[in-house]
């Protein structure tokens, strides 16, 4: 029997750094499951189609074949054979993923994916709607949140340290735009599930949140 640890938060908690140190030291896969729903909102950029045309996006939805592979312990992802690791990374991928992930066309196809790579394997996987709708049964389910001021300043630090200017202003917006299409969409929206560990990053190092969901996922494999 495989164990899934589900981690879920609002964009810029610090989801996939702690899901990649917790996933290294117990020697799990990392699924980065925006990763999927930012490769789907590429493709449907690239083919002109419109993210406010539901019928545009269900009839081109099929023509999107995402797969992930590991490669030495990092995750990539492919969108029709094509590499898109780092594309998907652009802030317009984050913002196409969040328009077009509130479609149910969109959510079943990676939803089933989902599924599918969890049953045969121990793994953390992130995102919004793992532990609701994804992964109900998961042993271990984590919300992970910090304020929009720290998530934006950790989100300028981030992008100042790769020498890209940015406005902290316009990146808390943007992120407060990103929780509240992801906390509002009718399908999945992203919410705490009853049975998740809540945890506020605001004032915790990496390290320590790590540490937290090690020890939570010791105490429940056993
Ligand atoms: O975690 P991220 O920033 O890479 O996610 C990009 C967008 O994809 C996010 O704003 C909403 C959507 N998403 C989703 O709807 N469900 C998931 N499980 C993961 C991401």
């Amino acid at each position: 029997m495989s164990f899934q640890i589900a981690l879920d938060g609002p964009a810029g908690a610090g989801k996939s750094t702690v899901a990649k140190a917790v996933a290294a030291e117990l020697q799990f896969i990392y699924i980065d499951t925006g990763a999927m729903y930012r490769a789907m909102g590429l493709y449907f950029d690239a083919q002109g189609v419109d993210v406010n045309d539901e019928a545009a996006i269900n009839a081109a939805v099929d023509g999107a074949q995402v797969t992930i592979a590991h490669m030495d312990g990092a995750q990539h992802i492919f969108l029709n054979g094509e590499d898109v690791t780092t594309a998907v990374r652009a802030e317009k991928a984050g913002m196409l993923a969040s328009k077009t992930s509130a479609y149910g066309s969109v959510r079943r196809k990676l939803t089933s994916m989902q599924q599918e790579i969890a049953a045969v394997q121990n793994i953390v996987m992130d995102g919004r709607d793992i532990g609701t709708a994804v992964l109900p049964n998961a042993p271990l389910k984590i919300y992970l949140t910090a304020t929009v001021e720290e998530r934006a300043r950790r989100r300028f630090l981030d992008l100042k340290e790769k020498g890209v200017d940015a406005d902290i202003k316009v990146i808390a917006a943007d992120i407060e735009q990103r929780d509240y299409q992801d906390m509002h969409r009718e399908i999945a929206p992203l919410c705490q599930a009853e049975d998740a560990v809540f945890l506020d990053s605001s004032d915790m190092t990496a390290e320590q949140v790590v540490a937290k969901i090690v020890a939570l996922a010791k105490e429940r494999m056993n």
